[in-house]
């Protein structure tokens, strides 16, 4: 850098693990510096865009919670420089200061029992002549990584093995630009509760069946350890992993997952809970609260595989659930029609975020004749909220009791303060961290509906 750096010093951390400092009267953001630290950074761009673009260089005060020698590149994580305890307060302090001075709730607040090696799932994107994952704050560098010290032992080695064949094989890894190469990312799947484990590697559609595939194949057949083995197909240009059609190379579509003593076979494109283990809380809390209700339906929304439908199922006359994923729906029917027999259950697969799909949706519920005073509905939306539409009908739905999960407590925050607050009250807020080291968080809001029209229906 030509100019000389603006030199300031951290002095808050946010609740995204960020660290402030304020220069001239503005104040700015960086990733992973705290209190104390300080930062060389010049301002990048003209005029009043020139505060958008800076570059940086971190001198940290100290660096000994620091384990990873990727950590300030690699986008995965952004809390290894603040001890764990310290991490967890700092993300939860203001929500759950919100939730007190708002609601008059007080949140349950459960930290991670282990802050490094718990994700079944991790997604490795391949380029050539680097596999990893993608650099924090740009999408299309790629970070190349050997270990990953927040997936399991398991995974690591796993990962070390492909990684170093895939580095001496040039051919394998999709070259985006020149379109050379097949493979665009390997996806590893480890259950911690019972041992499975699962490899997937994503091929670009058009190069189906090729002999460097074929060579790929029968060496991962002969190194890999994992129990099931899938290579899957989708378009060239998609950046979306373990999706697609798909050839099993060995073992099963599915592995298996347990959680709160129930066995679930998780499909390899489906979602599943990323550390089940640390998730567990949300479930005990949810089961005492539906123990409580004694409520006849339930309808279960973005419901994935049926994870809560199966979980809970036993506890309810009716069950629906409703998610855009078409496997995720047939899993969800076969295990909770198998599970249940007697339980009147239905899944649909509807795009819950698109309008012209929203009729259909109300259509559907109509016709289940569900009375809504006696009925509890577990919300489990993606990390981008419920959408407006989901979130209009839920106001007025006249539902006695919500379940509402989130990945995205701040996100669920915004959706309770200007949506479904109006008609409910939240009774009970707990949050946990199931993703230490990163910024994210899981939480549950227990919400009933302030006041109840008996003849309403849906
Ligand atoms: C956080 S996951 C929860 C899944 C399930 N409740 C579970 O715990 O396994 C969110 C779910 O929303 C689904 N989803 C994403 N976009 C959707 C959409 N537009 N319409 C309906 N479902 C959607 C995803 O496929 C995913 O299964």
């Amino acid at each position: 850098m030509e100019n000389p750096p603006n030199i300031a010093f951290i002095h808050k951390v946010a609740s995204d693990l960020t660290g402030k400092t304020t220069v001239q009267g503005r104040t700015h953001s960086f990733r992973c510096l705290k209190e104390g630290d300080e930062v060389h950074f010049w301002y990048l761009g003209r005029g009043k865009r020139r505060y958008n673009k800076i570059d940086q260089v971190f001198i940290h005060s100290d660096h000994s919670s620091i384990q990873c020698q990727y950590f300030g590149v690699c986008g995965g994580c952004s809390g290894q420089h603040i001890p764990y305890e310290e991490q967890f307060k700092y993300k939860t302090k203001q929500l759950a200061e919100q939730y007190k001075d708002t609601w008059e709730v007080e949140t349950e607040l459960i930290p991670a029992q282990t802050s490094y090696k718990y994700r079944n799932r991790m997604d490795f994107a391949i380029f050539p002549g680097k596999s990893g994952l993608r650099e924090s704050g740009n999408f299309r560098k790629i970070v190349d990584i050997e270990s990953c010290l927040i997936q399991s032992e398991w995974a690591d080695k796993e990962w070390k093995l492909i990684r170093s064949y895939i580095s001496q094989h040039p051919e394998i890894p999709l070259n985006r630009k020149s379109e050379e190469g097949f493979l665009k990312y390997v996806t590893i799947r480890y259950s911690f509760s019972t041992d499975d484990s699962m490899l997937i590697f994503t091929i670009d559609k058009a190069l189906e069946g090729c002999e460097a595939e074929k060579e790929l194949e029968a060496w991962t057949l002969a190194n890999s350890s994992a129990k099931n083995i899938i290579f899957c197909y989708n378009p060239r240009q998609s950046e979306v992993s373990a999706f697609g059609s798909f050839r099993l190379a060995k073992g099963n579509s599915s592995y298996l997952e347990t959680i709160l003593d129930t066995r679930l076979q998780v499909p390899f494109d489906s979602f599943f809970q990323p550390n089940p283990k640390q998730f567990e809380s949300i479930l005990h809390e949810i089961q005492k609260w539906i123990l409580e209700w004694k409520a006849d339906n339930l309808i279960d929304l973005f419901c994935g595989g049926g994870f809560f439908s199966i979980l809970f199922g036993k506890y309810f006359e009716k069950i629906v659930g409703y998610e855009v994923n078409k496997a995720s729906i047939a899993a969800a029917k076969e295990i909770v029609g198998n599970l249940y027999p007697k339980i009147e259950s239905s899944f649909e697969s509807i795009d819950l975020f698109q309008k012209k799909f929203i009729p259909q949706f109300l259509e559907s519920l109509e016709n289940k004749q569900l009375d809504p005073t006696k009925t509890v509905l577990i919300l489990d939306p993606p990390r981008n909220g419920a959408g407006s539409f989901m979130l209009d009908w839920i106001e007025n739905s006249n539902i006695k009791y919500i379940a509402y999960v989130s990945c995205n407590p701040k996100g669920q925050w915004d959706e309770i303060m200007n949506h479904i607050g109006k008609n409910y009250n939240p009774i009970k807020v707990l949050i946990t961290d199931p993703y230490p080291q990163t910024p994210h968080l899981e939480s549950l809001v227990i919400l009933e509906r302030k006041k109840t029209v008996i003849d309403f229906k849906f």
